[in-house]
């Protein structure tokens, strides 16, 4: 199954990125995905409304139009999810490329309350684009304190709540989108 993880921030080595390591370390366990990561710095992007002749939006659609799940990370901006993100679902086509499929939802912030308000306005757009968000997004409080400045995590709760979203989001796709052939079972069971 192929899966895919979208950086919500242009912040390479930012608390967004770091988070979001974790939930792809955790992926990358599984000999059954192919893990594509999408990282907005790798696109060009128009604003709707620009030219997009010279842009990456056809690129970044035909890597999301086989795709069995996606993860979304955000930073709260503003008491928002970032722009960057808007601007990468703006330009995943109209109807959506993501519509119908799975999306799980990771959202940091350097408040107590956490990311909350991005990741249910986040949800809100998913959902109104026809995307199946999970349920149980991870939001990061106090975010600043979560993460050391090599980018470890230092906060253990954290770290297993990032895993599980990673696991979920397998398990959902495993059980709707990809079940495994009984002769994969099999062949496992036999070597
Ligand atoms: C422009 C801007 C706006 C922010 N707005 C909020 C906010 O509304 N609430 C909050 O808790 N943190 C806010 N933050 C803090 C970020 O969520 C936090 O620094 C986060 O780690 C940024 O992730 P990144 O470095 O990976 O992009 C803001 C940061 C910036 C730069």
């Amino acid at each position: 199954m192929k899966l895919v993880t979208i950086l919500g921030s242009l912040n390479k080595d930012g608390s967004c990125a770091n988070a979001l390591k974790i939930v792809q370390s955790e992926l990358a366990l599984s000999d059954r995905i192919e893990l594509v990561k999408i990282d907005p710095n790798d696109f060009n992007l128009p604003f709707p409304g620009q030219s997009d002749s010279n842009s990456d939006a056809k690129n970044l659609q035909q890597l999301l139009s086989d795709v069995s799940g996606i993860i979304i990370s955000t930073p709260e901006y503003h008491g928002s999810f970032s722009s960057i993100i808007k601007l990468i679902i703006e330009n995943l086509g109209f109807p959506s490329v993501l519509s119908g499929k799975p999306i799980s939802l990771l959202g940091v912030a350097s408040g107590s309350i956490g990311a909350i308000k991005s990741l249910e306005q986040l949800r809100s757009v998913c959902s109104h684009i026809g995307a199946i968000v999970l349920p149980g997004p991870v939001s990061i409080a106090n975010v600043r304190s979560v993460f050391d400045i090599n980018g470890n995590c230092l906060d253990k709760k954290v770290e297993r709540r990032l895993k599980t979203l990673a696991n979920e989001m397998m398990s959902y796709v495993e059980k709707h989108v990809c079940p495994k052939h009984p002769l994969e079972e099999q062949v496992r069971d036999n070597l």
